[in-house]
């Protein structure tokens, strides 16, 4: 049984965390995209856990997330670009990929021994759990792997409800998605996931070209992006990324001010943003799907969401719903 606790008053709940990391027992985290599943990254044991609560194959990389740039940097090689990034964006819903620093005791597991790390220096409890602990956290979302990141410490509470695992609540996760992936290569920036920190913010930044790297391309790059598997984020119900032939049974994820025949159809209705603002969107898109999907709809039928901006990571998460399973 998932047990949950509130991040406030927030001492006693980081001494509660921490007793537990240290006896290399993985802890679900708050944080500003979507919530953490935590071990100290220094430590094998702790890592394998995490996979194993996840199902998650052991090629794909975690996220290192620490608490402060000293740490960081002890963690990854930061050219000119990347140190840009970091100043610019950190604390924030950006990771970067860096080569790993050669004296770095970040766990092979946690890399894949893929020779680069994913650092991120988040906002909030998970950063000040980092930065206490003085070692970075390995935390990947904290689902079943393939199933829906969670934006509420219930989600965590409800995916792991046959595991012993402590869940610390903070609220809704503020951005609801999870951050852009940045890698940095010889001074180059290519984004491995879109997020709410888009290309233009990060070529605005690092004053260089951003390219992305096209998820139809994963089966050829092999290892590019190993977490960014086609189907992905998915729902119990089928997700169809077009409005057409909508019944009662079917639920529909809306976007934007606008009367339509589905709209009045569909047995369960609700609106990314109904002013059509794309922040509001993302930091609503997995909350509503899970609530949609709570009703058992036979389809979830999804307005189309402007490829433009953040946009983009939303459409990128709604075609991996999408996807054939
Ligand atoms: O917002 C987030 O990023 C959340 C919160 C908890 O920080 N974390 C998250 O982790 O989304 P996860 O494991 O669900 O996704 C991490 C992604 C995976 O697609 C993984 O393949 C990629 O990051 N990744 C990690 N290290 C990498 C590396 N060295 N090279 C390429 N991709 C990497
Ligand atoms: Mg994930």
């Amino acid at each position: 049984m998932a047990k949950i606790i509130p991040a406030n008053p927030v001492k006693p709940a980081i001494e509660r965390v921490l007793e537990l990391l240290r006896q290399s027992v993985p802890v679900a985290l708050p944080t500003e995209t979507v919530y953490g599943l935590a071990a100290n990254a220094h430590d094998g044991i702790a890592v394998a856990r995490v996979f194993a609560l996840k199902n998650r194959p052991q090629f794909n990389p975690l996220i290192c997330h620490v608490g402060d740039m000293a740490m960081a940097e002890r963690t990854g090689v930061f050219d000119a670009v990347a140190r840009k990034l970091a100043e610019a964006f950190w604390p924030g819903p950006l990771t970067l990929v860096l080569p790993q620093q050669p004296s770095s005791e970040v766990h092979e597991l946690v890399t894949a021994g893929l020779g680069t790390v994913g650092i991120r220096w988040p906002q909030g409890f998970a950063a000040e759990v980092a930065s206490i602990l003085g070692k970075p956290l390995a935390a990947p979302s904290a689902n079943k792997s393939g199933r829906v990141s969670p934006t509420l410490a219930a989600h965590v509470a409800e995916d792991f409800a046959a595991d012993e695992l402590l869940v610390v609540d903070d609220g809704p996760a503020v951005r609801g998605l999870e951050s852009t992936i940045a890698k940095v290569h010889e001074g180059s920036i290519t984004i491995l996931r879109p997020g709410v920190i888009t290309a233009e913010m990060l070529a605005k930044a690092a004053g260089v070209a951003v390219t992305s790297h096209s998820s139809h391309d994963d089966q050829a790059q092999g290892i590019e992006a190993p977490g960014m598997m086609a189907s992905h984020y998915a729902p119990d119900a089928t997700v169809v990324l077009d409005v057409d032939g909508c019944s009662q049974t079917d639920a529909l994820l809306a976007f934007g001010a606008r009367a339509t025949p589905a709209r009045e159809i569909a047995g369960h209705v609700l609106n990314l943003s109904s002013s059509g603002n794309l922040e509001e969107a993302a930091s609503n898109l997995y909350t509503c799907l899970k609530e949609l999907d709570g009703h058992s709809p036979k389809r979830i039928f999804v307005e189309p969401v402007p490829q433009e901006g953040i946009g983009l990571a939303i459409n990128d998460r709604l075609k991996r719903a999408a996807a054939p399973r």
